[in-house]
């Protein structure tokens, strides 16, 4: 394709949904692959459309119950109890059924670190450590219900101390790596945690991320952690507060070996996780045992086809969804071998990800599109340089996937043999809900293609009703196991967010369109939130950071395109009286954004305004402003309260 140079992209291309909507390309699934697949014959859907709660017991009935659930579904909008009556510990689907048999020495997790070193964990290796690390925790008096916040790197015990949490009913609540303290320190003080793990560091393109200072940081803030539990990763300088602090490997030493799994309700919690939200205070999600625990078992087997021998890689960090639902609990639950890795892709080179397929075999490959275009910019040569056949499926996750993507990713990885299954989903959905069935399902590069079976979503409008020609809003129709219960602490924000734009659906806040096959075009969130490298981020959560900065009266932040991220942030910064506009004030606001949220959340750009342009009610025009960051024309002014701060803007913009 003449018009794929790597990295050449028009940066609008990305978004652009005329160009999706073009898109006629359509790729069936190879007859070998049906061949061999769970699901090979559109059966599926019909049986689930049939009898959906139905459905979904027969998945569930593949996990291990302590006692049988009496009712499928309890619906009473906006709350669902999935498995009603039904008693369980994760713990026995993910681990205690695969200790014995042939998955006994199976590697569970093959991990490498980022400078090399590398550990392989068998199910029965993995059992042990969970268990004891349960009776630590039990040690040190954590008790079904408490929650347990984890700001650890990708390293085994971040999958230990996950499990070892909902074997003794805690619930986990996992702050990504590189957030800052004092996004961590938030996320503890919302949850009340009583307990911190964390690492002494960790390693990121060479560098040592320092987390258990970082950690410290936020603590002095944190009236409710009683302990912290420190895991050594490498050899990293640390203070340690005696009485509080413990060391990981030191109690592990000491652990009774087994621990009693504590039996919990299908619709008791079994994690929080906090995702950004239109305000400033980002929201903990919460999901259960019973019905998270089947949609992300289940979708895993489909949608991933996971067999026997499959070595099974997601690039995906712990910290997000994504790894929670398809690196621990979906991939343990279905017994399979995966690969674990800590670090960077471009560390010590770009060939880093390519090394560790052909290292390890790997046959399924789960990545994000912002991956995926930093390969094409790298340049097909690193991949090309390894033997990537035992590649068999290939899949995406985290924001539209642009069509040049999708066909590099298709012919420089997957060798042209390998369907892709370009997977919609959120925090809050728990699971993957949209995404082609891989031996069922023809592919059409940018689309997710239709619902999971047992899973029903529309595009409706502003009044929810269905409209088939042209977009609207995503909405998803009927309940289903893995979604969430609530917000921790805040039931009016849940109600409000995802259940009252109308009766009885849930609003996910992204835009689509649908077309005349019935598949679903993913265009992107229509809230003030933005996609970066398929992240959410809130633009108010960067804005009041930027009013917090001592220098700065006034922000607006909008997303717009971006090459490699999808979107990127633009910040339009009103100064205080006699600041002077520098480089330096420039990086230096940037700075304070990362100290207080974390690296993903730097503006790309900082553009200085004497004003903002508002309506006359006072209302920030962002649509405006995003426009001027695109350096599209501008349209109609004439509500602005004063017409020539744009101008100005413009001016200022254009000088950057
Ligand atoms: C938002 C959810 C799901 C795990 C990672 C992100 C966007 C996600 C796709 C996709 C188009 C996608 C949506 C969604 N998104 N997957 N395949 N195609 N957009 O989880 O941080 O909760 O973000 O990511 O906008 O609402 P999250």
């Amino acid at each position: 394709m003449a018009k794929t140079v790597p990295g050449k992209q028009k940066a609008a291309k990305i978004v652009n949904i005329g160009n999706l909507l073009k898109e006629k390309r359509t790729f069936t699934p190879p007859p070998t692959f049906t061949k061999q697949a769970h699901a090979r014959t559109k059966n599926i859907y019909r049986t689930a459309k049939s009898d959906p709660v139905g459905f979904w017991e027969n998945m569930a009935s593949e996990l291990v119950w302590k006692k049988k659930w009496r009712q499928g579904l309890d619906w009473n909008p906006p709350d669902a109890k999935w498995f009603v009556g039904g008693k369980l510990n994760v713990t026995e689907s993910l681990l205690d059924r695969h200790i014995t048999g042939h998955t006994r020495n199976k590697a569970a997790i093959i991990w490498e670190g980022e400078p090399g070193d590398k550990r392989t964990i068998t199910y029965y290796e993995l059992y042990r450590q969970v268990n004891k690390f349960a009776n630590v925790l039990k040690n040190l008096g954590i008790k079904k219900g408490d929650r347990v916040a984890i700001y650890l790197p990708m390293i085994p015990e971040l999958v230990v101390a996950m499990l070892a949490c909902a074997r003794i009913g805690a619930i986990h609540s996992i702050v990504f790596g590189g957030f800052s303290p004092e996004s961590l320190r938030d996320r503890i003080n919302d949850a009340h945690a009583k307990m911190l793990i964390t690492a002494d560091g960790s390693f990121r393109r060479g560098q040592i991320l320092p987390l258990k200072h970082d950690a410290d940081i936020a603590l002095a803030d944190c009236p409710s952690v009683e302990n912290v539990i420190v895991v050594k990763r490498g050899d990293f300088l640390l203070r340690i507060k005696e009485g509080r602090d413990h060391w990981y490997h030191r109690h592990m030493q000491e652990a009774e070996s087994y621990c009693k799994p504590v039996y919990m309700d299908s619709e008791d919690p079994l994690f929080i996780l906090y995702t950004s939200g239109t305000t400033g205070k980002p929201k903990g999600i919460m999901h259960t045992c019973g019905g998270y625990l089947t949609g992300v078992y289940s979708t895993f087997k489909y949608v991933f086809d996971i067999k026997e021998d499959d070595v099974y890689w997601c690039t995906a960090d712990i910290g997000w969804i994504t790894g929670h639902s398809y690196i621990t609990y979906g991939p343990l639950a279905n017994a399979a071998t995966q690969v674990m890795y800590e670090g960077a892709p471009d560390w010590p080179d770009q060939d880093r990800f390519w090394q560790i397929v052909e290292d390890n075999g790997v046959t399924i490959f789960y990545t994000a599109p912002t991956a995926i275009r930093s390969f094409m910019k790298w340049g097909r040569d690193w991949p090309d340089k390894h033997d990537l056949s035992s590649l068999r499926l290939l899949g995406t996750v985290g924001e539209p996937i642009n069509p040049e993507a999708w066909m590099w990713y298709h012919e420089v990885i997957g060798g042209k043999r390998c369907p892709i299954v370009d997977t919609w989903w959120q925090t809050e959905t728990g699971h993957i809900m949209i995404t082609p069935l891989p031996g069922v399902t023809s592919t059409k590069p940018g689309s997710a293609t239709r619902p999971f079976p047992g899973i029903e979503t529309a595009i409706v409008d502003e009044n929810g009703r269905p409209t088939t020609n042209g977009g609207g809003y995503l909405a998803v129709t009927k309940p289903w196991p893995g979604m969430l219960r609530g917000i921790w602490g805040d039931r009016k924000r849940f109600v409000d967010t995802y259940w009252s734009k109308w009766p009885g659906m849930y609003f996910p806040g992204d835009g689509a369109k649908i077309d005349g096959d019935k598949y679903f075009w993913i265009l992107g969130r229509i809230d003030d939130e933005i996609n970066i490298s398929g992240h959410r981020i809130s633009t108010m959560e960067v804005e009041s950071t930027l009013v917090a900065h001592p220098n700065v009266t006034e922000a607006a932040v909008v997303g717009i395109p971006h090459e490699l991220k999808g979107s990127c942030l633009a910040a339009f910064v009103t100064l205080g009286n006699h600041i002077d506009i520098n480089d330096k004030l420039i990086a230096n606001l940037k700075d304070f954004v990362v100290r207080k949220i974390g690296a993903i959340a730097r503006p790309d750009r900082v553009i200085f305004t004497p004003d903002l342009p508002k309506t006359r009610s006072g209302k920030i025009m962002r649509r405006l402003l995003r426009d001027i960051a695109m350096g599209k024309v501008m349209g109609d002014t004439t509500t602005l309260a004063d017409p020539d701060v744009l101008n100005r803007i413009k001016k200022r913009y254009e000088e950057d």
